[in-house]
């Protein structure tokens, strides 16, 4: 596996694949790689012939009193991992060569709609730092097929509105959630929990397990919203939100809907601030 810095670099050994007429998949990630990145890679390699990785934390998808400056960078563990687990190149630009004009560049990329509620509203200018970088990434690396996790669902949905209306020429691929064996979602920031953190963590996945169960009971949507904030904060968690959402643009539900909904929840442990979600179609 190569490790490329440069875009330059990156464009030449994409453009010979794309000339040779392989299809090229693209994973990208900021680091700090667990088994729920590389099963994105394992989905990518199923729809392509080369696939490429990238490793960028990005600054500008962080807010001022976030975790960037904290946020775990092992790139040579990744890239290790990256090349054990069969990606044929990973892409590893540094901050001036993601953004050559600064990070307050004058062109930046906003999604409407789907990013102005939940991780939208308790994370201002998350989803414009991240549609804005994706984009950017896309361009440099002129891929097939892109694989996003469904463990960020937001951000999905957010990276396939942008895809339609930009008619950007790939595919968007969305992968399950790779867990724990207590349900906990796998994420880089879990690195910030500590052990008696990991277990109490647990509880995220089963508080949207019994979302779905009240869903299918027939439980209204605010009062299943007010059990499940009851259950984690009763806990010692403090959640920004525990919502229930139509699955397709993350509208509120309709009366008396019960399939295509989604369980969500934003919620912090200690310092920790982790999100997961659940898909319902009872
Ligand atoms: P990062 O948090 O590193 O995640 C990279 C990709 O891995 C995302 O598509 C995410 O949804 C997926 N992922 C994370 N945890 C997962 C799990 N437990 N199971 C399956 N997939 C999982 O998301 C980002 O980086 C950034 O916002 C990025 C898109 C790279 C833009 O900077």
């Amino acid at each position: 596996m190569d490790m490329l810095h440069s875009a330059q670099d990156l464009r030449a050994a994409v453009g010979r694949w794309r000339s040779a007429g392989l299809r090229v998949g693209f994973v990208p990630t900021m680091g700090n790689l667990h088994a729920g990145h590389f099963s994105l890679l394992q989905t990518a390699r199923e729809h392509c012939d080369r696939v490429v990785a990238s490793v960028f934390v990005n600054p500008t998808q962080f807010g001022p009193n976030e975790d960037f400056a904290r946020y775990p960078r092992t790139l040579d563990a990744d890239g290790q991992g990256l090349a054990e687990q069969g990606c044929d190149l990973l892409f590893a630009p540094d901050v001036a060569t993601m953004y050559p004009f600064g990070t307050d560049g004058a062109t930046r990329v906003e999604v409407k709609g789907v990013t102005e509620t939940l991780e939208g509203a308790f994370r201002p200018g998350h989803f414009a730092g991240v549609a804005t970088v994706v984009l950017r990434l896309l361009n440099l690396v002129q891929a097939d097929v892109a694989v996003f996790g469904r463990k960020d669902y937001q951000q999905l949905l957010t990276i396939r509105r942008l895809v339609a209306d930009l008619c950007l020429p790939l595919r968007i691929v969305a992968a399950p959630t790779l867990r724990e064996a207590n349900g906990l979602a796998m994420s880089s920031r879990n690195q910030y929990l500590s052990a008696a953190e990991r277990g109490q963590a647990g509880l995220i996945h089963q508080t949207l397990q019994q979302m779905r169960a009240a869903v299918e009971r027939g439980d209204e949507p605010a009062a299943i919203e007010a059990a499940a904030l009851a259950a984690l904060d009763g806990a010692g968690f403090r959640s920004d939100y525990a919502a229930l959402r139509r699955a397709e643009d993350l509208g509120l539900p309709e009366p008396g809907q019960r399939r295509g909904l989604v369980a969500l929840i934003a919620t912090r442990l200690g310092s920790t601030r982790l999100i997961d979600n659940l898909a319902i179609d009872a």
